[in-house]
């Protein structure tokens, strides 16, 4: 058990928090602001128990700095969300900013601003991090979905420091590991998304942990043709399909059912289709692509995700950006939220989808980081929690 923020003495400290304020962006506006309320509980509780704060966050993936990436948007959002100033630094470990820092007083939060404006964050250099360091007397590590990354301010910092976990991380792994550990059956994963390349170890170690894999996605096109079914023009990797029936051949070994779609929504095009078909089987016509799983693929998984004790999800079915291309992945969502069993969506494209479904709610855990929870899915550690000191 890792240390959390609770027992911490941080009255009149400076403490350090890695937020993940990573959040999707439109010409300067936030379009999603999870990720920034779900941190709140560790900010409210740090005030309220007399520190100041020194917030670290990266947004996108910057070349050196560029102004579109500045975190102030976020500054005034989270502001606004607190009722209280932010005090936005003008860089990240520059003297001004250094200046702020050393005259913080309890309750006051600083914003750094986007920590991969430093070159050294992504190499996880150590003058970084003792730059980092400097400034703070304690550090707390919040940022779930950036916790796969080993950055300066995320792995390299944190051994500089007294450390612990904030509420956000805590809630994450309890979710994601009760989810995996637990011994009720059937546990069902579904995976979607584009590629197979991009699952592979994924897969691989799910088929020890779960009784059925349903997949749907871009995805299965290359298991479908792996079994011979005529795909047409939809996506597949073709230097995937002997990995693919290798993972086809391991499920049948370890006995669990991983089920592909039986039938698809088709179109002629993504872009202004023309044509759009419901197929009657699992085969597409020449000349046509599969955007979505069909009816029967929809019955069929919503009846397993209804009886499952566990599910976890990730990839969505379809294009579902698209409205006619959105009826697979809503209907997961509508099911999963049915479901009697503990659901949990790991991140991402899903996450979003599970908001623009309206189901949202009704699932257990939404997972705020998209590559930190499949790493978890996979069974893995993240570098950034485990440095972090052990609970006493
Ligand atoms: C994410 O959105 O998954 C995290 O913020 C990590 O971002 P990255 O993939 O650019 O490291």
């Amino acid at each position: 058990m890792k240390k959390t923020i609770i027992g911490l003495d941080v009255k009149d400290k400076k403490v350090a928090v890695r937020v993940d304020f990573n959040v999707p962006m439109k010409e300067g506006v936030i379009t999603d602001d999870k990720r920034i309320k779900e941190s709140l509980p560790t900010i409210m509780y740090l005030l309220d128990h007399g520190a100041s704060l020194i917030l670290i966050s990266h947004l996108g993936r910057p070349n050196g700095v560029e102004k579109q990436y500045s975190l102030k948007p976020i500054a005034a959002r989270l502001s606004e969300l607190i009722g209280k100033k932010v005090i936005m630094a003008k860089n990240v470990v520059g003297e001004d900013t250094l200046k702020k820092a050393q005259k913080l007083k309890s309750g006051d939060i600083l914003l750094l601003e986007n920590v991969r404006f430093e070159k050294g964050e992504e190499e996880n250099d150590p003058e970084l991090a003792k730059k980092l360091a400097s400034m703070a007397d304690l550090y707390v590590l919040d940022a779930f979905g950036t916790a796969h990354r080993k950055h300066a301010s995320t792995y390299g910092m944190s051994k500089l420091l007294p450390n612990a976990i904030g509420f956000l991380v805590e809630k994450e792994v309890n979710a994601i590991d009760s989810v995996l550990h637990a011994t009720t059956h059937p546990f069902v994963a579904i995976l979607g998304g584009s590629k197979v390349s991009d699952k592979i170890k994924l897969i691989g170690s799910l088929l020890d942990k779960v009784d059925v894999l349903l997949v749907g996605g871009a995805m299965a096109y290359t298991f479908l043709k792996a079994q011979g079914i005529d795909t047409g023009n939809s996506m597949v990797e073709e230097d995937m399909i002997k990995d693919a029936t290798k993972l086809l051949k391991m499920a049948q070994e370890k006995n669990v059912q991983l089920i592909l779609p039986m039938d698809h929504v088709i179109a002629d095009q993504l872009d202004n289709p023309t044509r759009i078909y419901q197929t009657s089987d699992a085969n597409i016509l020449d000349g046509f692509s599969g955007y979505d799983i069909g009816k029967k693929t929809i019955k069929q998984y919503t009846k397993i995700i209804k009886k499952a004790k566990r599910v976890i999800w990730n990839g969505p079915m379809g294009v579902f950006e698209q409205p006619e291309f959105a009826k697979g992945t809503f209907a997961i969502c509508k099911a999963m939220a049915k479901s009697k069993g503990y659901t949990v969506i790991g991140g991402g494209d899903s996450a979003s989808a599970a908001v623009k479904s309206g189901y949202s709610k009704k699932i257990n855990h939404i997972s705020t980081g998209g590559g930190a929870s499949l790493k978890m899915f996979e069974g893995k550690t993240l570098p950034a929690i485990e440095v972090i000191e052990e609970k006493k």
